[in-house]
């Protein structure tokens, strides 16, 4: 499949085999999000590399997110506010990164879902994170066990505005 076809077709997976990920992919994978734009070259990103069942565990949310468990790895992606100066640059960027990692992910065979909702203190306990780290997000990544059709998108008409709203 071509590369665009692979991006256009991108599906959030929540459902993975009990199959890891190379350590290729995964090099891969991270150097995707090291490889990133970011405003003014800062790099403000950390990424905590959760492998073990209580760091997954610590993903979930609640009855949410239960696939976190059953992922390969998941991906914090976090910035330290004592090392970035203008906090809405540094969550674009670690935002880019993730998103660098997913479709990187992709184009290799192994999927991956965004968490957006998480416990922050949940996890800044069990990934022992420092008291500045703001969590922007977690991805869940692995081999998927399932081939989700595409869920409704709005059409471009809706949503571009060709030189003016
Ligand atoms: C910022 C963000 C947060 C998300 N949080 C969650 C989440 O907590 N749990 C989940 O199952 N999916 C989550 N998703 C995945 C979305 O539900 C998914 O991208 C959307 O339904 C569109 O499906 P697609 O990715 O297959 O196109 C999140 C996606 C984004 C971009």
């Amino acid at each position: 499949m071509d590369c665009i076809d692979q991006v256009l077709n991108r599906r959030s997976i929540r459902r993975f085999k009990d199959e890891p990920v190379s350590e290729e992919v995964i090099n891969n994978i991270l150097e995707a999000g090291r490889r990133a734009p970011t405003a003014t070259n800062q790099q403000p990103w950390h990424f905590v590399v959760a492998r073990d069942y209580a760091e997954k565990e610590a993903c979930t949310y609640g009855g949410f997110n239960r696939f976190a468990t059953d992922a390969a790895f998941v991906v914090v992606g976090l910035y330290r506010q004592s090392e970035v100066i203008i906090e809405k640059l540094s969550l674009m960027d670690v935002t880019i990164a993730l998103q660098n990692m997913v479709v990187a992910a992709w184009v290799q065979g192994a999927g991956s879902c965004w968490m957006g909702a998480f416990d922050e203190s949940k996890l800044r306990d069990t990934l022992s994170l420092p008291a500045d780290a703001r969590i922007v997000g977690a991805v869940a990544f692995g081999i998927p066990d399932e081939n989700p059709s595409q869920p409704p998108k709005k059409p471009l008409s809706e949503t571009v505005h060709l030189d003016k709203w």
